[in-house]
């Protein structure tokens, strides 16, 4: 007869059961590879002791291709709710060592069961993937609940943040879940993703390439853009995930955290003053603008092996989080192209739509010009960014450190597509372009006709200057609030963002507007 007790120890020897995956012998599989098992992923990410777990007893319903008599319960991931720095967040952790943590009709059930939790507390989902994709065994079905999770992914979008790890191949339907997220981490030597895996592009293309050549941590953190963060470890990776979670509300209708911080807020930046090169074509790293004016000089950058001439991350001023975007000019001269187009458009929106102002820092000489650039699709893709500035609604503040030239002027959170606060130093530079091109374009005929061409360029470029290559004629018109003192940056935008906390805008009514794709 069953009693209590008995009951009991049979509950404990289930749960133990579960712990175990697919069996040491596979776990002993995935260590070698370097790699940890779900459940030690989740101690990691999470806060000591936090892990609620859901759905740990259940199991596949397939009984083809003799698995009726192989069941492993959890089937391949573990999931559940938990915390991070006393937040709470719903995660799902692949789980290899079960049938390559290949996704069937059970395992797809459990991850839309925290999927809708998330959405329905207003908390962030993160999803640890390591899996082989569809689980073969189960055809149809398994595919179904990749849809079942592809909508939700989508109807989640801009409500609670989503957040992927690649901890393992991932292929097909794997890969296509985390892209929909808002932020995808890879790890060096351990994460993969491709819709279809060298084996497959051989036999179709006859190219011959490695997993990491093809889909690795550094191909898609500096080529495609698919991967937002890069790191060594998995351990780093996990830290680098509870850092992000900090910069973010649960959900779109919270502000997103405030951390106290010591940096004091009235803090003037000596270095800032002489940062700005005289020589207008000289580089400097917009890196170090960034890190003197926000809390503790610490930024966390978002995809920074990617398009560099455009820098994005999260950052605080003041104990609040902002999303910083900034041109580069030590990269291309920090130029708009099709890839800086595209990661800034996508930056702004994730932060416009979870409330998180947006502060830019600008000296950008135009468009990128060129035939490649052109046939790109450069007028679709720079509109991406235009848009995406434009539909902002969160708090807009920008500082013009050096040029602002051009469409780019428009672009690059201009008061024009209403921008709230726009400061410039007194080395900024707002015209339709650089003085050379201008007066080789006005004054062709004085140029080639002047005895001495060079210097009659030179003077030109100097008249030039003078009349249009500084901040106050769009000071003069309010197109710019105030010219600053740059070592005051940090005060002026805590300042500016303390104002804005009350703002609120919206755009007109609509389905949703048509963003050029
Ligand atoms: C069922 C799978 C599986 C799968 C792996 N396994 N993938 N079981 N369905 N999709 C099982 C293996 O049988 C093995 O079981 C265990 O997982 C580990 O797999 P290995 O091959 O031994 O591991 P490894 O050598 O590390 O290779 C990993 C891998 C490879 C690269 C992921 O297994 C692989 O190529 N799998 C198939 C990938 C794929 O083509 N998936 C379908 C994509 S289509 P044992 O019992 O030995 O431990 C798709 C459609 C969705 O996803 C589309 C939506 C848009």
């Amino acid at each position: 007869m069953s009693t209590p007790r008995k009951l009991l120890e049979d509950l404990h020897h289930r749960q133990a059961q579960a712990e175990k995956g697919g069996g040491e012998k596979r776990i002993a599989k995935q260590h070698e590879k370097g790699k940890l098992t779900a459940r030690e992923r989740l101690d990691l990410l999470l806060d000591e002791g936090s892990f609620v777990e859901l759905d740990r007893f259940v199991t596949h319903r397939a009984t083809d291709f003799g698995l009726a008599d192989e069941k492993y319960l959890g089937d391949g991931v573990v999931t559940g709710s938990g915390m991070i720095d006393g937040r709470p967040v719903y995660v799902f952790s692949q789980d290899f060592t079960v049938f390559g943590g290949s996704l069937s009709e059970a395992h797809a059930e459990k991850i839309c069961k925290v999927m809708d939790l998330a959405v329905r507390s207003g908390a962030p989902v993160i999803g640890l993937n390591d899996s082989g994709g569809a689980r073969i065994q189960e055809g149809v079905v398994s595919l179904g609940g990749y849809a079942d999770i592809f909508l939700r992914n989508t109807l989640a979008s801009g409500v609670v943040p989503q957040i992927s790890a690649i901890l393992g191949p991932c292929a097909g339907g794997a890969v296509y879940s985390p892209a929909i997220t808002d932020f995808v981490h890879m790890v060096r030597g351990v994460s993969y993703m491709f819709v279809t895996g060298p084996n497959v592009v051989k036999t179709v293309t006859h190219e011959e390439v490695s997993f990491e050549d093809l889909g690795g941590a550094d191909i898609h953190g500096g080529t495609s853009g698919v991967a937002h963060f890069v790191y060594d470890t998995e351990p780093e990776c996990l830290a680098s995930i509870r850092d992000l979670v900090g910069y973010l509300p649960g959900n779109n209708v919270d502000d997103p955290p405030v951390y106290p911080t010591t940096d004091p807020i009235d803090r003037r930046d000596e270095a800032l003053l002489d940062l700005v090169p005289d020589n207008p074509n000289q580089p400097y790293d917009m890196h170090e603008v960034i890190r003197a004016v926000v809390d503790d000089r610490t930024f966390l950058e978002v995809q920074g092996d990617y398009a560099g001439n455009l820098l994005v991350g999260f950052a605080r001023l003041g104990g609040h989080s902002v999303g910083v975007i900034a041109n580069q000019p030590a990269v291309l001269a920090g130029v708009l192209d099709i890839n800086g187009s595209l990661k800034g458009a996508r930056f702004i929106r994730f932060c416009d739509a979870f409330n998180i102002p947006l502060v830019t820092f600008e000296d950008v000489p135009g468009f990128l010009p060129g035939v490649g650039q052109e046939h790109g699709g450069i007028i679709k893709h720079g509109a991406k960014l235009l848009y995406a500035y434009c539909e902002a609604t969160v708090p807009k503040l920008t500082v013009i450190t050096r040029k602002a030239y051009g469409g780019a002027y428009d672009v690059m959170s201009s008061k024009h597509i209403r921008g709230d606060l726009n400061l410039a130093w007194p080395t900024a530079e707002i015209a339709v372009m650089g003085p050379k091109g201008a007066v080789e374009i006005l004054f062709k005929e004085e140029i080639e006709g002047a005895h001495d061409s060079a210097a009659e360029t030179d003077r030109l470029i100097e008249d030039y200057k003078g009349k249009f290559a500084n901040p106050y004629l769009a000071a003069a018109r309010g197109y710019l609030d105030d010219v600053i003192d740059p070592r005051d940056t940090r005060p002026r935008l805590i300042a500016g963002l303390k104002s804005l906390v009350t703002k609120r805008d919206r755009n007109p009514p609509k389905k949703h507007g048509n963003i050029p794709l």
